[in-house]
């Protein structure tokens, strides 16, 4: 069949900004376009997301919303709507050039358990807005269907690696807010996959740092490559029930609550933290398949130097960034839902039992047509 050119738009849990990609695709294959951009919040929108992702906790049931968050689901939109024409005049594209959007929007709760994740953005007005149809609300169906509504991109993931690599077990795990694995053994034509979230990823870094330094990260883990681990913390970290759980799982950004760092130097608490973050990375090779025997990694936690070195020692099999096999590690969630919204258009599942534990395969999304 024809191949869909479409730009996938991501808004993931660290509220760093917006990335955006287009790829080619037939929900089955993609063809990556190497166009893309990133977009920052600023301070004052990751302020205004927080509010939001905090009084979404206090809601009691779906459909519930404030007239802030109406607000803001609207000045999101209209910033997503800016960067998809900002990406279309910087690769020499008009509207008419894109058959269709993946809007995911900005996730301010995720209680599967509940049947309840909630991104927030508009995708009615981004359609009228660009003038191209989109696709939003992915993950509305698969916690309906009773799965965990995350993590989604295990598909494209597994599009973008079969057949690339010589390894009989991979794993790609994905370091944005929260990190999320998939396991791919090549056995037969399809791989066997499975998909869950290991644990925290940079939010919990991305917090710390906020509160002693006023920095949005630790840039390149400089700070946490200076401070001392404690590993009788660590280890009551590492206790909580969300590791033994075996997947589906998937996790809130603001699940974990981490005691113990009182008093600690801004150096240790980020050297503690990141240990966690790679710990838990570590310790999902309990749930996996097989072992793997590579690991690729894409998301923002691939630039924090002393988080790789770390996963490096602790994992002992190559640990390499998604660029070693000729993928852009920022993109790769923009570029999954691109994928997936083709895959919505189309009708194909989006999930399956196991990368998200519902019971069928299911698709998903919410079509906007633009006129
Ligand atoms: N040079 C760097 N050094 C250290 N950390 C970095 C660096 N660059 C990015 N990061 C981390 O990566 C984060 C952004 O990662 P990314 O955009 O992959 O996550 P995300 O938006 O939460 O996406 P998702 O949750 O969907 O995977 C930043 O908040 C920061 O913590
Ligand atoms: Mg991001």
């Amino acid at each position: 069949m024809k191949l869909l050119r479409v730009l996938g738009l991501m808004s993931g849990t660290s509220m760093d900004g917006i990335d955006a990609a287009i790829i080619d695709t037939d929900g089955m294959v993609a063809d990556r376009l190497n166009l893309s951009i990133s977009v920052g919040y600023d301070k004052k929108m990751k302020n205004k997301i927080i509010s939001a992702v905090s009084d979404a906790a206090t809601f009691k049931k779906p459909g519930e919303t404030s007239q802030t968050i109406v607000g803001l689901e609207r000045e999101l939109t209209e910033m997503h709507a800016d960067v998809v024409d900002r990406l279309l005049k910087q690769s020499n594209m008009t509207p008419a050039d894109l058959d269709l959007i993946g809007f995911h929007g900005q996730t301010i709760l995720h209680r599967p358990e509940a049947s309840w994740t909630w991104q927030i953005g508009d995708g009615a007005m981004l359609a009228r807005l660009t003038g191209i149809d989109v696709v939003n609300d992915f993950r509305s169906a698969d916690v309906a269907a009773g799965g965990q509504g995350a993590p989604l991109a295990p598909l494209y993931h597994q599009a973008l690696f079969k057949g690339k690599t010589e390894h009989p077990a991979i794993a790609v795990i994905n370091i944005g807010g929260v990190a999320n694995v998939t396991t791919m053994v090549f056995v037969g034509h399809d791989p066997w996959l499975k998909a869950f979230d290991t644990g925290p990823g940079n939010a919990l870094i991305d917090d710390w740092m906020t509160k002693h330094t006023g920095a949005a990260m630790d840039k390149d883990g400089a700070t946490a490559a200076t401070g001392t681990v404690n590993e009788t913390l660590l280890a009551k970290w590492l206790h909580d029930d969300y590791f033994a759980a075996p997947p589906p799982k998937s996790l809130d950004r603001n699940y974990f609550r981490l005691e113990g760092l009182g008093g600690m130097s801004v150096e240790d608490g980020a050297a503690n933290i990141t240990a966690f973050t790679v710990s838990s990375i570590q310790l999902a090779i309990e749930h996996m398949t097989a072992p793997p025997n590579a690991w690729y990694v894409s998301g923002g936690g691939r630039h924090n130097k002393e988080m790789m070195n770390l996963l490096r020692v602790s994992l002992q099999v190559p640990v390499e960034p998604v660029e070693a096999i000729g993928l852009d590690g920022d993109m790769m969630e923009a570029e999954a839902f691109a994928f997936l919204a083709a895959r919505s258009k189309l009708r194909l599942p989006l999930s399956q039992p196991s990368t998200t534990g519902v019971k069928e395969p299911v698709s998903g999304g919410v079509m906007h047509k633009a006129g």
